[in-house]
């Protein structure tokens, strides 16, 4: 009897660890998940910013610095950084090489998945359902049924800042659906 229980001990062990592995874990997300608007909010807006805007951050989370940004890019590129509410937003790089005064954001308004830019086809192409986009983020093909957002793009000290769009989006002539 005694030789039983103890061997259903060692199980029971393993399972109560497990147990106490997985309380710990939900425990652990659970408090990530809450502390994570407050640490959200403890971090500073990035520097530059005038008027609720915020400074382009590229994928390692750097300031997108202008002049470096334009010697590497060229003409027609369209470039993912961070933007506006951490949206992935992109920098547009005009034919003259100058950076055009606004920024896309990159989140699809069908279902939200980021959109790339296809060089090729010179449209920003959904591969989640298929959508598209011109160049400039107007959508010519749905499912999405709204042109992608924009953000005023700005140069200050050499950096790149996003500032709210609230006029009229110049591709539609529409008041902006985003704002
Ligand atoms: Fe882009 Fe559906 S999320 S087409």
């Amino acid at each position: 009897m005694a030789q039983f229980s103890g061997a259903s001990d060692v199980p029971d062990m393993g399972r109560r660890q497990f147990m106490n592995l997985l309380t710990f874990g939900t425990i652990t997300g659970v408090a990530a998940g809450a502390l994570y608007p407050v640490v959200k909010y403890f971090i500073p807006p990035s520097s530059g910013g005038a008027g609720g805007g915020v400074t382009a951050k590229d994928a390692l989370g750097n300031d997108v610095v202008v002049s470096e940004f334009l010697a590497s890019h060229n003409p027609g590129d369209r470039t993912l950084a961070q933007g506006l509410k951490g949206d992935p937003t992109y920098i547009v790089v005009q034919e003259d090489k100058t950076l055009a005064n606004y920024g896309i954001n990159a989140v699809c308004t069908h279902l939200g998945c980021v959109v790339p830019w296809n060089a090729a086809e010179e449209k920003f192409i959904c591969p989640c359902h298929g959508s598209q986009y011109n160049s400039e983020g107007k959508v010519v093909r749905g499912p999405a049924p709204l042109s992608l957002a924009l953000a005023h793009a700005t140069v200050t000290d050499d950096k790149v800042v996003f500032t709210p769009w609230t006029e009229t989006d110049f591709r539609t002539e529409e008041d902006p659906w985003w704002a």
